[in-house]
């Protein structure tokens, strides 16, 4: 396929909607799956990823109705198989599970097959998700009382064997919020109480989501600073599970693109809608608000399910260096890579640190960042847990092969807007695994 360029644009103004949460979607969907009713989806994103989730919850026993589409999304209804349904259907013959490119099913669709008591399932995925690690899920799974096995000890395909699991608890070795909702998962199925502990928060939806399906979910916040508590959390085993409606708000994940292209591009000023405020995803508003970045919280609402959500303002102007460490890390995990862009146009040295993760994500996204915007004239320095870039001048562009990875697409993309001679991205048929309508609403808000 031809790459696709991104001229310099003028001035980027207008309204827009981000698809819906990736993250509370796929977790939508896990839920209903479990419960043993009907859920209601509103506003399911219909993209790559979370399509792979559905095709798999259906494979899983969950009976999955799409009404419609509606503004912001599919509408569906899930007649879930229940807590035990792929225990009780597992012929003695093991059944292989496609998640495609999608890392959140590959990590949490295992916490709820470890606890069917019999039956074996093989996760496997794209060529990208073979090189994910999944002995981070392997590890308390195996505590919990499954047999749970990878390649290598460490990459999918991952077989999973149904058992009667224990409650345990644990303890984070990475912040991941894919393996505290992986436990979780476990938990609701595991005699006695299941905790986690995360020394750093991250994004808490699987809590608020099971909570609000009518799940005790007992939370001890935790404290920063000298004598610092972890954060825990912990569920039952055998509690019902009723999600009844889940709406599902837009992402800030993926509206961050545009927000950075308003940022960069001068004259700009774009109102993103309908965006998911949830703190613990937001984390990128407060390293921008450091780097002096107009950015404001227009108007917020609590939302059903637990999920703030509102709408955000940003304007062009100038921008100067910060420095982002491991607390923050992963409450804007998915957003570094438009920190390291946007760190080209900030006064100053920007620097990211503690972010070894990123390292783990459906590319090494420390590599591609650095390479990536090195290509575009960049002065960036790689370090093993993350990157230093030195602002002046912003972009020149060039092109940037996006390697498969649907972040690093779209970063490509705003990169041309905001360069001075456009940026070729190779690979930008990525971005459809989370936002399949991201160029044509980019070009609506470059339209003069
Ligand atoms: C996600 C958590 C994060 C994030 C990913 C989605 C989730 O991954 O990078 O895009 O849905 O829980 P980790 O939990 O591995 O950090």
């Amino acid at each position: 396929m031809a790459p696709t360029g991104f001229e310099p644009s003028g001035p980027l103004r207008g309204r827009l909607r981000p698809p819906p949460d990736k993250s509370i979607s796929h977790r939508a969907a896990l839920l209903a799956a479990m419960a043993e009713g009907t859920t209601r989806i509103e506003g399911y994103l219909a993209a790559g990823d979370t399509r792979a989730t559905l095709a798999a919850v259906g494979e899983l026993g969950a009976a999955v109705t799409e009404l419609g589409v509606g503004e912001g999304g599919l509408e569906l209804e899930i007649r879930g198989a229940g807590p035990r349904g792929p225990g009780d259907t597992a012929s003695g013959s093991e059944q292989r599970i496609d998640v495609a490119n999608a890392g959140t099913p590959l990590r949490l669709l295992p916490g709820w097959l470890a606890g069917q008591g019999t039956g074996r399932w093989v996760l496997d995925g794209d060529e990208s998700i073979r090189r994910r690690p999944v002995d981070r899920v392997a590890e308390p799974l195996t505590r919990m009382g499954a047999a749970v096995s990878c390649r290598q000890g460490r990459l999918p395909p991952l077989a999973v064997e149904g058992a009667e699991l224990h409650g345990i608890s644990y303890e984070l070795p990475v912040a991941s919020a894919q393996v505290k909702s992986c436990v979780l998962l476990a938990g609701l199925l595991a005699e006695g109480e299941t905790e986690v502990v995360e020394r750093v928060p991250t994004r808490d939806h699987t809590e608020r989501m099971l909570a609000a399906a009518g799940v005790p979910v007992e939370i001890t916040e935790g404290t920063r600073g000298r004598g610092a508590t972890p954060r825990r959390i912990a569920v039952r085993g055998g509690e019902r599970l009723d999600p009844g409606t889940i709406s599902v708000p837009g992402d800030f994940s993926a509206g961050a693109f545009h927000l950075a292209a308003a940022l960069l591009v001068p004259g700009s000023e774009v109102v993103i809608e309908g965006v998911g405020l949830n703190p613990t995803r937001v984390g990128l508003l407060g390293i921008l608000r450091r780097m002096g970045a107009a950015v404001e919280v227009e108007s917020e609402e609590g939302g059903a399910g637990g999920e703030p959500r509102g709408a955000l303002v940003a304007r062009h102007g100038g921008l100067r260096s910060t420095r982002v460490g491991a607390q923050e890390v992963a409450v804007a995990i998915d957003e570094l890579p438009l920190v390291g862009l946007i760190g080209c146009f900030a006064e100053g040295e920007t620097v990211v640190a503690g972010a070894g993760e990123l390292r783990h994500k459906e590319t090494d996204r420390i590599a591609g960042i650095v390479e990536g915007l090195r290509g575009l004239g960049a002065e960036i320095e790689e370090r093993p847990d993350g990157f230093a870039v030195r602002g002046h001048n912003g972009l020149r562009g060039g092109s940037l092969d996006a390697r498969g990875d649907h972040r690093m697409a779209m970063l490509g993309a705003v990169a041309g807007l905001a360069s001075r001679d456009g940026v070729e991205v190779a690979g930008m048929d990525a971005a459809a695994v989370s936002y399949p309508g991201f160029e044509a609403n980019l070009a609506a808000l470059t339209r003069p």
